[in-house]
């Protein structure tokens, strides 16, 4: 059927009247002719109707709630490109407000007006400029010193996130990772530094580890490598990973020494779409001071009253995420981030009670960092259940939940774990509604008479490594 230019062209068609509609969505070529955008419309739309609702989606770490003025003000600037500075100079201004801001949240020792920082992405591209700017201070170090600088590696825990594994293979830098294991569930500074050389370029702790949630203890790396720098004269500097963690600490645990006020910390990245609570597509990163910050990664401009320091993998971006941020800098202030986060504290505090009551779990850590945690079976349920949580998560998919299970990273991948991240927008009300459906399934499961195809596949692989199942 070819009738977009007939019946689809009268104005009183009715979208489900249209024969349009009973055409199949193009799926390999672009459509010979235009189609009315009303239809057009629903048709994108429709392809978005069987997915998870955001608001229950407790697997992504991104905000899936803005209020109706940040909502406004960024569809407002869904038109302009960060990069055009010329025409938009007041958003780099903004932009380097916002960083100035987050400088100051983690005690920048900087005194220049404009702090040294970039925006990204995400905190993919924010890792990616602290990893490449501790690369390019290491090689031109060793370069000034005559020794070779072909053999870089960075020292990781096995928590790591993708992206370092990306940053790795894209810039060939040799990854080390220190295992987490049970003894040691977060990155081990002895063993850290173990693993560290003359061609270490820098050690990446995390704050708020994706797999589970935790911090890596900055304070205690930060002063084993005190030592460990005095010793040998490598200066090995220190990226922090605070993609979560770094919109959390200062709210939440300002005491805490993780950041700048720590001297072998000399950049921090974070996801602005996270806990900074702006929509996707935002990241930054900040240096220590821009002495930091390698030549080879910067330009700068001079027509905005002061010089303003653009990096950045990507040219053009969208300012819209910008606008949001700083919105939520005004609009929130400091205690009205320390409000929101608390809430989400609270309400992972909470959830996590009510699972370690039940006696086929088990909580994976003794406390709740940040607003996030994983559990697993109970060990002594696990010997004898018909299910696994894979199991778990399809049911509660079912309702509408996305509550991801999976398998934690090396040294532990025995370990099938669930993970709930609780965001602004997820209620006292929204977390007894989940409990509810993790109870009703789990019931429902306590009557199986038969393992499940996952429980199946799981004992066959567990039994190989020599596993002894009760039933
Ligand atoms: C510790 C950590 N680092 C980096 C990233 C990548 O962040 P983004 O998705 O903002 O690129 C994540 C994402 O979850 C993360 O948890």
């Amino acid at each position: 059927m070819n009738t977009q230019n007939s019946k689809a062209n009268y104005p009183d068609e009715s979208v489900f009247g249209s024969e349009r509609i009973l055409e199949p969505a193009p799926y390999n070529t672009i459509p010979q002719k235009p189609t009315p955008p009303e239809i057009a419309y629903q048709m994108v739309k429709e392809e978005t109707y069987s997915q998870t609702n955001p608001m229950l989606n407790l697997a992504t770490f991104v905000t899936t709630y803005m209020d109706k003025h940040a909502t406004k003000l960024m569809n407002e600037a869904i038109n302009i490109n960060y990069i055009d500075e010329t025409e938009y100079p007041r958003i780099a201004v903004m932009n380097g407000k916002c960083i100035n801001i987050i400088a100051n949240l983690w005690n920048s020792p900087e005194q220049a007006k404009w702090k040294a920082g970039a925006v990204g992405i995400g905190s993919s591209e924010a890792c990616m400029l602290g990893g490449i700017s501790a690369w390019l201070r290491w090689r031109n170090r060793r370069k000034e010193a005559g020794k070779p600088y072909d053999k870089p590696n960075f020292v990781i825990s096995s928590g790591y996130q993708v992206v370092w594994e990306k940053f790795a293979q894209l810039w060939q830098i040799e990854m080390r990772t220190v295992p987490v294991t049970k003894e040691h569930i977060t990155l081990d500074p002895k063993q850290a530094l173990e693993k560290c050389d003359e061609n270490t370029i820098c050690i990446v702790p995390i704050q708020g580890v994706t797999w589970t949630g935790l911090n890596d203890d900055v304070e205690a790396l930060n002063n084993a490598l005190d030592e460990y720098n005095e010793k040998t004269g490598y200066e090995i500097p220190i990226h922090v990973d605070a993609a979560s963690g770094g919109f959390i600490l200062p709210f939440l645990n300002p005491e805490k020494r993780w950041d700048f006020r720590l001297k072998w910390v000399i950049s921090i990245s974070t996801s602005g779409h996270k806990y900074g609570l702006v929509y996707p597509g935002l990241g930054w990163v900040i240096w220590r001071d821009k002495k930091y910050l390698p030549d080879e990664m910067s330009f700068s401009v001079n027509y905005l009253g002061s010089e303003i320091y653009q990096v950045g993998l990507n040219f053009s971006r969208p300012a819209a995420q910008i606008l949001g941020q700083y919105y939520n800098f005004i609009r929130y202030g400091f205690e009205g981030y320390k409000a929101i986060q608390q809430n989400c504290l609270e309400i992972a505090k909470y959830l996590w009670r009510e699972i370690g009551k039940m006696p086929q779990f088990k909580n994976y850590a003794d406390e709740v960092v940040n607003p996030l945690f994983i559990w697993h079976l109970d060990e002594e349920y696990n010997k004898s259940a018909k299910w696994t949580l894979y199991d778990l998560q399809a049911r509660l998919q079912q309702s509408g939940w996305m509550i991801p299970a999976y398998t934690l990273p090396a040294d532990l991948t025995d370990i099938i774990v669930m993970r709930a991240v609780v965001k602004q927008g997820f209620t006292r009300d929204l977390a007894d509604m989940l409990l509810a459906d993790i109870k009703s399934a789990v019931a429902e499961f306590e009557q199986l008479q038969y393992p499940t195809a996952t429980r199946v596949a799981y004992e066959n692989e567990e039994k190989l490594k020599g596993r002894v199942f009760t039933h």
